[in-house]
């Protein structure tokens, strides 16, 4: 791959270990997706920050980056965290909240902006054909679906290292001959509510892989359907993008039609129990401000009951901007939770064994990183079943 001479140096070793780790990291990267040359990102938005995931194991890496002086090149925002700071904090031990705030803290001494949250995107709109380096399945596909951005599935690493250096390699879909569907979806049945949105991105996903959809036949979406249509996707499979308005040319692609019974069965194999959930959760990837709303009327005059919790989770950006809903979600019983969600937290050592959720990502992830029963189901399913009414 070609590197310009301050690539170079940085490469060599010459501005000190932490940018040269992150170079020899991007540059190996490069070698491996063919690029020939790195390219400017205007954001860099990294995962592995929840200590519940990630355990001790990259803060020493963390630690000696930040002792060598490594400082984010560009705008850099992070992923969620194991807890929130007002709620769940309280309810876990002194050393795993020590831990996660060290982390978090490391981050921030990079100059990294501990935005905690899996929709950076709600904070600061990137621009349309910005070029960036997000790790975070579901952001991913969602900026380079529906915001028209083009940045490749990073991990959390990669996208460290293109903090550091502020570029990434110019490889996959950063490539504009990459972004082109290769496979026609022929959606038949009218989706009904954001959980088929979200059983649709699963189920394409595991079919799939890495082939970028052009999905034909959606219709009254709202983004955030398509929010958890690209949750969906970024996690049964390799998906990093997918089209759904307009195609110039459906001839000759592979075509694969998904049927209102593979559809359903999708989304029913989504839920693992039928029983009472201990907790009901809403929020992945973290709500907008519509959504918040949503909740907010969907509950105004009821109370959520004893011996349920119900989780709101959004960053805290969208918390401040919807403090009336927050207001009645709060007098209703909810909790509303910024910094952290149900997947990245200690959902089980809080004594919650099943949870009721409408987002098809939470139900694919929970019963394995969380060890819980889950069941998918719409908003209104989910508040009914929360007050009981
Ligand atoms: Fe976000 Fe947690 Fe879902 S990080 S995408 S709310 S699993």
């Amino acid at each position: 791959m070609y590197l310009t001479s301050e690539e170079e140096k940085a490469y060599d070793g010459e501005y000190g270990w932490a940018y040269q780790v992150s170079m020899k990291i991007l540059v190996r990267l490069g070698d491996l997706f063919g690029a020939t040359r790195l390219i400017p990102v205007e954001s860099a938005h990294i995962s592995g920050v929840s200590y519940k995931t990630l355990g001790d194991a990259p803060i020493d890496f963390l630690e000696a980056l930040v002792s060598k002086g490594g400082k984010a090149q560009t705008l850099s925002t992070l992923n969620p965290s194991s807890f929130d700071p007002h709620y769940l904090v309280k309810s876990f031990p002194q050393n795993y909240r020590g831990k996660q705030l060290h982390i978090i803290d490391l981050y921030s001494k990079m100059g990294i902006d501990p935005t905690l949250t899996c929709t950076p995107y709600e904070i600061r709109k990137p621009q349309l054909d910005g070029h960036l380096a997000w790790a975070e399945s579901s952001a991913v596909v969602y900026a380079n679906s529906i915001l028209g951005c083009w940045t490749n599935r990073e991990g959390g690493p990669s996208a460290l290292a293109a903090a550091l250096i502020g570029k990434t390699p110019n490889s996959g879909v950063h490539q504009a001959e990459n972004r082109e569907a290769n496979v026609l979806v022929k959606v038949e049945p009218h989706l009904q509510d954001e959980t088929e949105f979200g059983a649709l991105g699963i189920y394409t996903g595991k079919l799939l892989k890495d082939k970028i959809p052009f999905f034909k036949g959606l219709s009254n979406y709202t983004n955030e359907d398509l929010k958890q249509l690209s949750a969906g996707l970024g996690s049964s499979g390799m998906v990093s993008m997918f089209h759904y308005k307009e195609l110039c040319n459906e001839k000759g692609l592979e075509t694969v039609s998904v049927e209102m019974k593979t559809l359903k069965d999708a989304a029913e194999g989504l839920s693992t129990v039928s029983e009472a959930p201990d907790l009901i959760f809403i929020g992945c990837p973290h709500c907008s401000l519509n959504e918040i709303r949503g909740v907010a009327e969907a509950l105004r005059g009821k109370k959520v009951k004893n011996g349920v919790e119900l989780w709101v989770c959004a960053s805290r950006y969208i918390k401040r901007k919807a403090e009336n809903y927050v207001g009645i979600i709060e007098r209703a019983g909810g909790h509303v939770l910024c910094d952290t969600c149900a997947i990245v937290t200690w959902v089980k050592n809080l004594g919650m064994d099943t949870m009721m959720t409408n987002s098809a990502k939470t139900a694919y992830y929970a019963p394995t990183l969380n060890e819980v029963d889950v069941t998918l189901a719409p908003l209104s399913k989910c508040i009914k079943t929360a007050c009981g009414n």
